[in-house]
């Protein structure tokens, strides 16, 4: 399948100068997802509507966002629905896009959600850093309240709903959906354990679904133009747009916007620009942000979507498309990435908060051309150790890579033993 031709559906008020207004959102049909929700649908059919899309969620799992709602209890108790706009994922900058270009899509899909849920409260927990999007979307929830869509009796339908944005503190495990409910309760964001799931006992103790921006983003598409018409955008089980953010060695680093399962070199190499220096081939591709396996360059044609992907031994994860040439040494880069993981794990599980420090070690000891041949072994026996076995999943958000770098890589992990210094030659400073 060839994206070329596709016609931005997320993205599409997006380089607007307006595109932030009220106004502008209204004039390209904005809102009349909302209504049609609130008039025309009970709150189980925009639930059914969502599962027959095959909605997966873009935060990172893609699990089927209709299934979550769907776990929500029925009643009219008290209940959830949590905006995870934390996004800290090394290489993800889309959820920013979106906040920032078109924040009223982000808000319409949110209400939606609400309804759908049973929600008269819903929470935007917003990364710390994004001083930006905070201002914005809190002007864009203002404007939306003067219209009569946020607050008491929407569009006078009789739907209520409060939302307040909450602002972390920088904690890249404030994402975690459960260290986020902590965080929102005002306490240290640490993983909870589950089960209990949060739709059973969520925020405040009460039956939550927590979901990401550039998901619930894709609502009003749903609303809008039937489940049945969005089920036909990608492929099979993979459905929709989906929101790709490239970095790295291309020319063209950015947002990018196709359908689920466009090909990575596509991607790459027509949408992208193609490698950043001509003389510099491509060597590995982070295909789904820091915390998935990493793809050698000979194993880059592949589809992007969470199957595909799942197949070739890596994920979607959150569609943070790192490209690295063959200038990128491959220990300092997963020093880079080991850091990262240390720096940021909560501390509260002992395989990761000790793991990820002696990776660290040994990957300095190695770097530094101190390493010993049984280091290798060492890291991916590490791994072994840790994956499966923490609260939350940032114990596997390392393992696998690191596993993955040792895997494909082992020649030039070999090289820092054997030789004391790096195999790859770095590209000259630019002056
Ligand atoms: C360490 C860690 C960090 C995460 N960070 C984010 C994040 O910044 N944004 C996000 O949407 N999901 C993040 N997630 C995933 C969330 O826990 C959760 O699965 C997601 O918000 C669910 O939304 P979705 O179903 O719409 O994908 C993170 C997960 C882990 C383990
Ligand atoms: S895996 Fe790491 S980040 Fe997650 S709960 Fe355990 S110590 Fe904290």
């Amino acid at each position: 399948m060839s994206a070329n031709g596709y016609q931005p559906l997320l993205l599409k008020n997006a380089h607007r100068p307006d595109s932030a207004t009220l106004a502008a959102y209204r004039e390209s049909g904005g809102y009349r997802a909302l209504e049609r929700a609130l008039k025309e649908m009970t709150p189980e059919q925009v639930v059914e509507e969502v599962k027959a899309s095959g909605l997966r969620g873009r935060g990172g799992a893609g699990f089927p966002t209709g299934m979550k709602w769907s776990f929500m209890p029925k009643g009219s108790g008290e209940k959830y629905l949590v905006l995870n706009a934390d996004e800290s994922e090394p290489g993800t900058f889309k959820d920013r896009l979106l906040m920032e270009e078109d924040p009223h899509l982000v808000l319409e899909g949110f209400l939606i959600g609400c309804y759908a849920v049973g929600c008269r409260h819903g929470f935007i927990y917003m990364r710390g850093e994004f001083v930006r999007p905070t201002r914005i979307l809190l002007k864009a929830v203002e404007e939306a309240r003067a219209a009569g869509m946020v607050g008491k009796n929407i569009l006078g339908t009789g739907f209520d709903c409060e939302i307040t944005l909450y602002r972390g503190a920088g904690a890249y495990i404030c994402g975690e959906e459960t260290a986020l409910l902590e965080s929102l309760e005002g306490k240290r964001g640490m993983p909870r354990l589950k089960p209990p799931f949060p739709a059973q006992v969520g925020l405040y103790g009460k039956p939550t679904s927590v979901n990401n921006v550039e998901t619930i983003a894709n609502i009003p598409l749903i609303v809008e133009m039937g489940p049945s018409w969005y089920a036909n955008l990608g492929r099979p089980k993979n459905t929709g747009p989906k929101l790709y953010c490239v970095s790295g060695h291309v020319r063209r680093p950015g947002v990018y916007e196709f359908p689920l399962g466009i090909p990575l070199k596509e991607l790459l190499f027509e949408h992208a620009g193609g490698m950043l220096r001509e003389d510099r081939p491509l060597k590995a591709v982070i295909p789904g942000g820091s915390s998935v396996p990493i793809l050698p360059a000979a194993q880059c044609d592949v589809l992007m979507d969470f199957d595909s992907l799942a197949a070739a031994g890596t994920m979607l994860g959150s569609a943070g498309v790192i490209v690295m040439d063959d200038s990128v040494c491959i220990v300092e880069a997963l020093l880079n990435l080991a850091r990262f993981y240390a720096h940021e794990s909560c501390g509260q599980c002992t395989p990761c908060r000790e793991g990820t420090g002696w990776y660290v070690q040994i990957l300095e000891r190695l770097e530094r051309g101190e390493g010993n041949s049984s280091d290798l072994d060492l890291l991916l026996d590490l791994s072994d150790r840790i994956q499966g076995n923490t609260i939350c999943p940032l114990g596997d958000a390392v393992a696998m890579p690191v596993r993955s770098y040792v895997t494909a890589f082992r020649d030039e992990f070999q090289h820092h033993v054997t030789h004391k210094k790096c195999l790859a030659k770095p590209a000259p400073v630019p002056v």
